[in-house]
């Protein structure tokens, strides 16, 4: 009997996310609370207690823990990335490295990934190998992104490996959980699974559109990032270096955009938008969007079929 709605599950995550940040080392405790309570969209969780539910499963409770594991390897990976990508706005407030410095912020994301295991450790084996799988796959996308920065080299085929690991894995490996722990049929399981790894790659697509033409303000993050690097959404022109670039950045927790020597930059930014590249991407991101629909067909029609195919348009149209 299903008792819980989805809102319902959501809330039973967040308690999840809060309560098991406890350690007595102040200030692990501290910046994870920070970034856990700092918001986010929470997608990876809806979309895997949605899969659950999609699947039959009668008693939500069972997949929560499951999708508040998702969650906080999705929110270790931000802390991590965001010393990577020297960014210093995260969900509207300063990153963890900008405030408790990176050897901190290393940490922290060390200490939220050791909470996955505490998370997973009731569902056994598969389950977990599932998890280490999508987590293995997100750390080899973060590495070759980073690789490809470095060489320049960032054609449409690399882009597409990168963002299949270091983002659809951990979608697909949250939608696929959610229907074993059902107890659906392969078929299903396959099913959620390939709809869940489109919406990650229609996800990271967007993502790096909002990237190029996004408003920092309601992504709560910098944009400008991935051209900052010498990476992105579309094996954008290496030649061009871009010096000097300061986009936005945290002062006391609030948005502030102080832009420094900001032409070179923003003519990058313009030229990048002028290009077509955008409109390009906007096309890859439909057509991973459809591949994500056609798999939902799959799935038995229902309410919440329906609310996984909302979440498809969430995606394509969001804007933070
Ligand atoms: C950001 O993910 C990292 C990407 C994979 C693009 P989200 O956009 O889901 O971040 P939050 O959790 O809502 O902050
Ligand atoms: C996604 O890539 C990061 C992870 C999967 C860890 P991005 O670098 O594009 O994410 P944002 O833009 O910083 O949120
Ligand atoms: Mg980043
Ligand atoms: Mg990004």
């Amino acid at each position: 009997m299903t008792t819980l709605s989805i809102t319902d599950g959501i809330t039973a995550v967040e308690q999840i996310l809060q309560d098991v940040v406890d350690s007595d080392v102040e200030v692990l405790r501290q910046a994870s609370q920070h970034i856990i309570s700092s918001g986010g969209k929470r997608i990876r969780p809806r979309l895997a207690l949605l899969a659950y539910l999609a699947a039959g499963g009668a008693d939500p409770l069972e997949a929560v823990p499951m999708a508040a594991a998702i969650e906080m390897v999705h929110t270790a990976t931000l802390v991590h990335d965001d010393i990577n990508d020297h960014s210093l706005t995260r969900r509207g407030k300063i990153t963890v490295h900008a405030r408790w410095g990176r050897t901190f912020a290393l940490l922290t994301g060390d200490y939220l990934f050791t909470k996955v295991y505490e998370l997973m450790a009731p569902y056994g084996g598969d389950f977990n190998v599932t998890m280490a799988d999508a987590c293995i796959k997100l750390v080899e996308g973060e590495t070759l992104q980073a690789t490809a920065a470095k060489s320049g080299m960032m054609d449409r085929e690399t882009y597409k490996s990168i963002i299949a690991r270091k983002t659809a894995s951990l979608f697909e490996a949250g939608a696929r959980m959610g229907g074993q722990l059902a107890g659906a049929s392969e078929a299903i399981v396959e099913a959620l699974s390939v709809y869940a790894y489109n919406l990650g790659l229609t996800f990271q697509i967007v993502d790096d559109i909002l990237d190029i033409i996004g408003d920092p303000e309601k992504l709560g993050k910098p944009v400008g990032a991935d051209l900052a690097q010498n990476r992105g959404v579309m094996a954008v022109q290496n030649g061009d270096r871009v010096a000097g670039a300061k986009v936005t950045v945290a002062n006391g927790g609030e948005m502030v955009t102080a832009v420094a020597d900001a032409n070179p930059f923003q003519q990058m930014m313009a030229r990048l938008r002028d290009s077509g590249a955008v409109d390009v991407a906007r096309l890859q991101a439909q057509e991973t969007a459809v591949r994500a629909r056609n798999a939902l067909q799959q799935i038995p029609p229902s309410p919440v079929r329906d609310e996984l195919e909302n979440l498809i348009d969430m995606v394509l149209d969001r804007d933070k």
